[in-house]
């Protein structure tokens, strides 16, 4: 059986695959430009995506504004496929990052808080589709009631994060040690009929995306018989040529052994998924990092209490400097074990997909 298709607002991909947005600078127009033209839809991620710029310490939002709006027309010009731009709700500039990403990019997926005021972020008259990432179905109903409240519209989509992916979690560290209880599985289920309402209510279909710990073929076909439109992937997307990040992080994902792959208590205040290293050992014996903090570039953070700047070790990383930094990852970055390109990873699980569903 042939995968179906995904259509977000306007915008229809030929398969029902979201790349994840991964910061910082992770997923940038490379990585978003080549799942775009493999027929997913490729993501930029804005945390950090302003690093580079030579006034990023004295002219923070600016110097983001500007570089999130070079990485869309980079990605535009690579393809003709669906772009969207991830916006952590947690950031202190996601409001500035959502205005510039409605001028130019397909999708807004939003999550690391819930985006309450998303639509209100956008330019008068931007037709760029908004997909809140959430992990409970609690989340989904408070989203769409106030959306419907407040801004006389529903999500053109939903993501729906279980507790396997990488990065920030949306779950506590309690309900993160008894994991199976939150099934992603179950969760995706429960967000389909909280929306239902919202559905009728509007005449809008809401599609629901499930992510994290999404691998393969099996993987997506089992959430499309589920019920869900489509998936998110992140990690299995990391060690392609076109990911953005150096060939040093993509490298820790392939030495990760299954045991590598640990809960971490984030500066921000969330818990996180990474890949264990010396540095992060030395975090856990209690040992300082002190830092100036150049951005104050998260809601959350309050930097005097914080062992070390989540934002300067993940830019460390990005670059390969894993003695001042570390690699998020989603809890399957042990199964990377060569660099490939993403048609190949692409091209690979629609096939899997497709022979899964015919079962
Ligand atoms: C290296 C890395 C960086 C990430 N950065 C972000 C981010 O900036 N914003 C965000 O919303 N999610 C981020 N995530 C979460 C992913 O986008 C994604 O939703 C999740 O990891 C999906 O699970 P998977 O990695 O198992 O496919 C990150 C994940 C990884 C692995």
């Amino acid at each position: 059986m042939k995968l179906p298709k995904l259509t977000i607002g306007k915008f229809t991909a030929d398969l029902p695959i979201i790349q994840g947005g991964m910061g910082v600078a992770v997923s940038l127009h490379k990585l978003a430009s080549a799942v775009a033209n493999a027929g997913g839809i490729g993501v930029i991620s804005t945390a950090g995506v302003g690093w580079k710029e030579p006034d990023v310490n004295t002219n923070f939002n600016e110097a983001h504004d500007r570089a999130l709006k070079r990485e869309l027309e980079s990605a535009r010009k690579l393809t003709k496929g669906i772009i969207g731009v991830n916006n952590m709700i947690a950031l202190c500039n996601h409001a500035e990052m959502a205005k510039v990403a409605s001028q130019n990019a397909d999708i807004i997926l939003a999550g690391a808080g819930l985006p309450m005021n998303l639509p209100a972020h956008l330019v008068e008259g931007s037709d760029t589709a908004l997909v809140p990432i959430i992990s409970s179905h609690r989340a989904a109903r408070i989203i769409c009631k106030t959306w419907t409240k407040r801004h006389c519209r529903v999500p053109d989509a939903i993501v729906v994060e279980g507790p396997l992916a990488g990065g920030h979690l949306g779950f506590s560290y309690e309900e993160l040690k008894e994991y199976e209880k939150y099934s992603l599985e179950d969760i995706v289920v429960k967000v389909i009929e909280a929306v239902k309402p919202y559905e009728d209510m509007s005449g809008k279909k809401i599609p629901i995306i499930a992510a994290g710990g999404v691998w393969d073929g099996k993987d997506l076909a089992k959430f499309i018989k589920l019920g869900a439109a489509g998936v998110k992937i992140s990690t299995r997307l990391v060690c392609t040529h076109e990911c953005d990040v150096s060939p040093a992080f993509k490298q820790v994902y392939i030495d990760a052994k299954e045991e590598d792959i640990v809960l971490i208590k984030s500066p921000v205040g969330l818990p996180g998924r990474a890949i264990k290293n010396k540095f992060l050992e030395a975090v856990e014996k209690g040992d300082k990092m002190p830092f100036e903090c150049p951005f104050t570039c998260i809601r959350t953070c309050v930097p005097a209490d914080s062992p070390y700047c989540i934002a300067l070790a993940l830019i460390n990383a990005k670059d390969g400097n894993f003695d001042e930094g570390f690699a998020f990852a989603g809890s399957n970055a042990y199964r990377c074990d060569k660099i490939v390109s993403v048609k190949e990873v692409l091209e690979e699980i629609t096939k899997e997909a497709e022979a899964a569903l015919e079962e």
